[in-house]
């Protein structure tokens, strides 16, 4: 009987896979976050990554055998989503991982158990592949499996040798591949082709470690690393032509279909392209925020970016108008939510960053597409370096994205151009600003693959012995240091808390016999704890024994901070809105900031209730329970994560029972009593969708009131009030200032019209008429007129015109004249004044006696006032 494979859904196959090999005695575990530990990488791009500190022999393992589901996110082919049937940029790997336990043989033989007798592969469908000089796995296949020597296919290293990065754990592997169509037969086996062979499964024999130059060293243990992609074999198991065909991305697409009015099976390739990138991009999305990440212009925020644009560019594409995001969304988060609950309960959070990410993105969108409408109407064959850079940095259009237009145009890019453009930018940003020191980085990349992880001591101790593993200066490795110097100081353990979740590094002093280092800051990279310094005493080499004592003062300062922005969440949680989720946290000495997304102010009346809230928990009392708790359990419980599932087995549970119980691996009060008090000083929105609340707590509040303090009882000495007087005083002295401001200003008016009197004497006499053309500094047009009025009363049988600039900009013009000048020579001031008021870029007119104008040009003005006299002179004497 040929074998049928089943019709199982995406999740029946996830559970499958895990069951079988949970059977085996491995370890489910749940996958971990997108946002992965391992610093040499932006997101987690395989099932291993996790465990790159056990292969690595940096972290002990949890298990001998485990098994995962694991997110994945792989950018490298975004070009190709959509456009093959197998590309993505978000996927499930499933994983079977021993750590130092069983090996080639086993992993094969399971792989093949799988494969042909739970997903039912008939074997003459599968060919299997094995690294060139691997005659190992080759003999197994052959031996063991069964597989004739002319199917069994050796591959070279670029496809058969695996590596998690530039460095890092590797080895040789062997992949099982499935066969579209084994009615070509067996004479040519050519597994690029992939219009025949899906790769599926891949057995990685994880057993070397290389270096950045290259070179292998074995690692302690052989270990297994395996990846299938759940994807692929749901295209393979439900016959579908490709994977974005499969149950686990088809209703993301019809979604998008549906908002665009379309029916994917019967539209055109060109839109089927679009909907399927719409369908793999807004999976990555949703877990990418669901995990924490906030759409930037850098690292992992940018990706997230990129992706989103890409969404919102394709719907366009597709006739979409409009926001459309969270409807595809929705899809996507009721696919995930079985297998991975938090997208759910994270919804609110992806909501609202999608939609200010999108509204954002459709706003600089049309204004680019004008501009691009505008350099492709000219005919081009290149869009040029610096259209495309004012389009990436005016408009927010991604490079990739003008690419994408221009190949749609038939045109090309000027990449070097652009890049030009884009260093000159770079240039001008360094020349403001001090860059990192990207040395420190490297070296100490390499010494993490050297030493183990710092072990942490700080959660219960403030003291502790410890040893100088590693000496750094300005990123370079020394042997010592001296009296003077800025070092940077690795220990094998200590009670220094590293920079991380939101709260700063712990200060404090090393210290020796005879020597002194004191710390300002502890950072963390990878797993290792970076401790700033200066040596302030003696000398300091690698191997010294030195005592770890951290400022217990500082740390009281930051944990009251730290605990009370747990009550703030759980606060604004019950008195504002019970989905409220974190955006972002800073906790150090003097303060705390809490960003979380909302889409309005929290009112003023919500700002004091929870500030009551807190201050009540204070009080009450609450004592705090750490405690070390599996995931699953945490979970169970409710406790909050702050930035979605961190892997690992075990996770940090801080609760203040009935109050907040929150994952966390910062330091806290043992008691909320501890924190004293809590105030808010500020809450601001610092984008669309998300609020900022600054407030303080702890002994730092006594800080804060003392400069309030100081600030009230200074106003009430120079008030001569009692502090809580000074608002009346203050208000009573605007109202006297603003009744004083008015009385000067009226008296200014007045001297100045005096003084205008003495330009009477000015004034010439043409004929029977009296002439005065005049400026009169900055008065003010209301007193200008008065003037001009008065003069020409006093001047009898005259005309007079005068000018001020009460503002730099701003030129105020009058013309009066007498009746003998607008009924005799009929000469009218309203028109007269317009026309001298054009010449200093304004207008205006008035009564023909009386008339006002104005201009913004003063610059003009001396012409103008020549002109208006010329031609008074012109017309009188006529
Ligand atoms: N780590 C291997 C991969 O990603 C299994 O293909």
């Amino acid at each position: 009987m040929p074998k049928t494979p089943p019709n199982l859904t995406g999740p029946q196959i996830r559970e499958q896979f895990l069951n079988f090999y949970a059977q085996r005695q491995h370890r489910i575990l749940p996958s971990a976050s997108l946002v992965p530990e391992d610093p040499t990488v932006l997101l987690t791009i395989a099932g291993m990554l996790p465990f790159k500190p056990i292969f690595l022999g940096q972290r002990p393992a949890p298990c001998d055998r485990a098994t995962t589901s694991q997110k994945c996110i792989r950018t490298n082919d975004i070009e190709n989503v959509g456009r093959t049937a197998r590309h993505h940029t978000f996927f499930e790997m499933l994983g079977n991982f021993s750590f130092g336990d069983y090996f080639k043989k086993e992993a094969i033989a399971w792989a093949w158990e799988l494969s042909t007798e739970v997903f039912n592969l008939p074997p003459e469908r599968l060919i299997p592949s094995v690294f060139r000089e691997d005659d190992e796995a080759f003999a197994i296949w052959r031996d063991e499996i069964g597989i004739p020597e002319h199917r069994i296919q050796r591959m070279d290293e670029a496809d058969n040798f695996w590596v998690s990065g530039p460095t890092g754990p590797c080895g040789p592997c062997s992949e099982i591949y499935y066969d579209f169509h084994p009615e070509q037969g067996d004479a040519v086996i050519d597994l690029e082709d992939d219009t025949r062979f899906i790769e599926f499964y891949n057995l990685v024999f994880m057993q070397y470690n290389r270096d950045s130059d290259g070179n292998l060293t074995p690692l302690a243990k052989q270990n297994i690393d395996t990846g299938l992609g759940l994807e692929r074999m749901a295209q393979i198991l439900q016959k579908v032509p490709n994977n974005y065909e499969t149950d686990l991305i088809l209703p993301i697409i019809q979604t998008a279909a549906q908002v665009a009015g379309l029916d994917y099976f019967k539209a055109n390739e060109t839109t089927q392209v679009s909907l399927k990138v719409i369908g793999d991009h807004v999976r990555a999305v949703v877990h990418m925020i669901s995990d924490g990440i906030t759409a930037s212009n850098t690292d992992r925020g940018y990706v997230l970016r990129r992706l989103i644009r890409r969404v919102v560019r394709h719907g366009r594409l597709i006739g979409i108008e409009g926001a459309f995001m969270n409807r595809v969304a929705e899809a996507a988060i009721a696919l995930a939510e079985s297998a991975y609950p938090q997208v759910r309960e994270r919804q609110g959070v992806i909501f609202a960053e999608l939609e200010r990410e999108e509204a954002q993105f459709l706003k600089t969108l049309s204004r680019g597409e004008k501009l691009v409408a505008e350099i492709l109407a000219q005919n081009p064959t290149q869009i040029t370096g610096s259209e495309a850079f004012t389009l990436y940095d005016t408009y927010g259009f991604p490079l990739e994205l003008t690419e994408e237009i221009a190949t749609e145009q038939g045109i090309t890019v000027d990449i070097a151009g652009f890049e030009a453009e884009m260093a000159q930018q770079r240039d001008r940003a360094r020349a403001s600003h001090t860059t990192i020191d990207l040395t420190i980085q490297a070296s100490l990349d390499q010494l993490a693959q050297a030493l183990h992880p710092t072990e942490f001591s700080g959660y219960s101790q403030l003291q502790a012995p410890a040893e100088v593993v590693a000496l750094l200066q300005a990123g370079k490795t020394i042997a010592t240091a001296s009296p003077g110097d800025t070092v940077q100081i690795l220990l094998d353990t200590t009670p220094f808390y590293g920079e991380s979740g939101g709260q700063i590094g712990d200060r404090g002093y090393l210290n020796g016999e005879d020597s002194l280092i004191a710390i300002s800051d502890v950072q963390r990279e990878g797993g290792m704890f970076i401790h700033y310094g200066q040596v302030e005493r003696g000398m300091v080499k690698v191997g010294d024994r030195l005592t770890a004592t951290i400022d217990r003062t500082c740390r009281r300062r930051v944990q009251a901070n730290h605990s009370a922005t747990h009550l703030l969440q759980a606060a604004l949680k019950l008195i504002v809105d019970p989905t409220i989720g974190q955006a972002g946290s800073l906790v150090d000495f003097e303060r705390l900031r809490f960003d979380f997304n909302l889409n309005r102010a929290v009112t003023k009346t919500e700002l004091e209730q929870i500030e009551a809230q807190i201050n009540q928990w204070i009080t009450e009392a609450h004592p705090a329970e750490v405690e070390v708790m599996p995931i699953a359990a945490a979970k169970a419980k409710g406790a909050v994560a702050m930035f979605g599932e961190k892997y690992g087995d075990e996770v940090r549970v801080i609760d203040f029972p009935g109050v907040s119980m929150e994952l966390c691996g910062g330091t806290h009060v043992s008691n909320t009593a501890e924190i004293g008090a809590f105030k808010i000083i500020s809450e601001t929105g610092i984008s669309a969708g998300v609020r900022r609340i600054e407030a303080v707590a702890g002994p730092a509040i006594l800080d804060y009131l003392a400069v309030r303090d100081r600030v009230v009882r200074e106003l009430g000495d120079r008030f001569k009030a009692q502090p809580e007087e000074v608002v009346e005083r203050v208000d009573k002295l605007q109202t006297d200032l603003k009744a004083a401001q008015k009385e000067l200003e009226a008296l200014k008016g007045e001297l100045a019209i005096l003084k205008s009197d003495q330009l009477i004497t000015e004034a010439e006499t043409v004929g029977e008429f009296r002439l005065l053309v005049a400026h009169l500094g900055d008065l003010d047009p209301k007193s200008l007129q008065t003037a001009a009025e008065r003069l020409q009363q006093k001047l009898g049988e005259s005309a007079v015109v005068l000018a001020s600039t009460p503002e730099p900009d701003k030129v105020s013009l009058v013309a009066a004249f007498s009746p003998a000048i607008y009924q005799g020579k009929k000469l009218q001031a309203g028109k007269f004044i317009g026309g001298i008021a054009k010449l200093c870029g304004g207008g205006g007119g008035g009564r023909p006696n009386l008339a006002q104008a104005g201009g913004r040009d003063a610059s003009q003005l001396p012409a103008a006032l020549a002109a208006a006299k010329a031609q008074l002179l012109a017309a009188l004497t006529s």
